[in-house]
């Protein structure tokens, strides 16, 4: 299990690299096709599916140095095909003032086993106050 554990978090963390990184290709690779979330951008509707999110990526990389933390992980195996991992993501980047900022979201998210790899199928993030 704990092998396992540290699989799903590698896994998110290159899953949280490409984002920031505006990496479509690295994204859509981890993500199954029928990925659903919960997020600020689609607000307070659930969303299906990919285009939804490659919006985002076709605008770009935001400019500057960028750094993404999960503070303390916490991954639950659900059997041997099925885990959830939760966090706070923390980015780290710079101000228009040229001054390192973090910005702090909650973060759960949901993999699944398929055909042998895992998926990323579902994410659920807050804003913090
Ligand atoms: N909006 C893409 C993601 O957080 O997975």
């Amino acid at each position: 299990m704990a092998d396992n554990a540290q699989t799903i978090i590698d896994l998110n963390q290159r899953l949280l690299n490409s984002i920031v990184q505006a990496d479509w290709n690295a994204y859509a690779e981890l993500c199954d096709a029928t990925l659903t979330c919960f997020e600020p951008e689609a607000r307070g509707h659930l969303v299906e599916g990919m285009p939804f999110h490659r919006f985002y990526f076709d605008l770009g990389a935001s400019k500057g140095p960028v750094h993404v933390t999960m503070a303390s992980p916490h991954v639950r195996m659900l059997g041997d095909s099925a885990a959830l991992i939760c966090y706070v993501r923390l980015v780290q980047k710079l101000d228009g003032n040229n001054s390192p900022v973090t910005a702090h979201v909650e973060e759960t998210r949901v993999w699944q086993k398929i055909n042998g790899q895992w998926k990323h199928v579902h994410f659920h993030r807050v804003p913090l106050a």
